[in-house]
């Protein structure tokens, strides 16, 4: 397999294969996700949950993501991997000023990711052009956004209500517009997700809780090995059901997006 790359990542959006993303945090998962034929893997700040044992995702730093991302990147590299790794920028790492975002992005590429995911619009979007333009890869996160669940009140579904759907619109197509080449949409409406993802040829949606009509999706690690300890979200599938390793597990995982038959709308969506 060749490496995945920028090109390719759209090539598959533009034919309409389905893009795989999974989080990994230490080398062995991201070698054993690369093998499995994960396409893309985010080093996700979830790390504040599944590793650390946060309630949130808001006391990660840039330290524990450039630790983090140095470890998949060895990991992948090890293998010869092919995956592409996205790391979080973490909360308070990007908010301040384009500056301080491009001062941050450049620690977690230095560690070895190939792309940074920042997450809300609006306001975003300048720093994302500005990142973008100066070389990084960026990937957009809306619907749902971990790192600001206090002011959102709570993990809940997004862009429900016309007006709520409307902005999240925007907000999608200006990132695109701002050179964002993949967008998580994290627990909005399936219709919602379908539109957007045919709306933005040149931005690839990642949908996790978005149903099936996303370019790709995006799973926690612990969650589809049926590995959470508080409640399993709907959106959610044990891929570790009827396989007898991880990596079976994962291949399962990427095969079910392939196909088309992960998620499904009426058991995963909202
Ligand atoms: O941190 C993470 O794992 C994420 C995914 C849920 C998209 O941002
Ligand atoms: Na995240």
């Amino acid at each position: 397999r060749k490496p995945v790359s920028l090109p390719r990542l759209a090539d598959m959006h533009a034919r309409g294969e389905k893009i795989t993303m999974l989080t990994a945090y230490d080398a062995t998962f991201a070698a054993v996700a690369d093998q499995a034929g994960v396409d893309t893997i985010l080093v996700g700040d979830s790390l504040g949950m599944v590793c650390q044992g946060r309630h949130s995702t808001v006391g990660v730093s840039l330290e524990h993501m450039r630790y983090h991302t140095e470890c998949v990147a060895r990991g992948v590299r090890r293998v010869q991997g092919t995956a592409w790794v996205v790391a979080d920028l973490p909360f308070g790492s990007y908010q301040e000023s384009r500056e301080q975002a491009l001062r941050n992005a450049t620690v977690l590429m230095e560690a070895g990711a190939h792309m940074v995911k920042l997450e809300g619009g609006g306001w975003t979007a300048p720093t994302v052009e500005f990142l973008v333009a100066r070389g990084i890869p960026v990937c957009g996160h809306l619907g749902l956004t971990p790192q600001t669940v206090h002011a959102l009140g709570g993990y809940r579904v997004q862009g429900r209500a016309e007006a709520d759907a409307q902005r999240l619109r925007q907000e999608a197509l200006e990132l695109a517009d701002a050179g964002a080449t993949l967008l998580v949409l994290e627990m909005v409406p399936a219709t919602l997700a379908r539109q957007l993802t045919g709306e933005m040829p040149h931005c690839a949606t990642i949908g996790i809780g978005a149903g099936q009509g996303t370019a790709g999706q995006v799973l926690v690690l612990h969650d589809m090995l049926g590995m959470n300890l508080g409640r399993m979200p709907r959106f959610v599938r044990n891929f570790m059901e009827g396989q007898n390793s991880i990596q079976a597990a994962m291949a399962a995982y990427v095969q079910a997006v392939k196909q088309g038959q992960f998620p499904e709308d009426a058991v995963h969506g909202w």
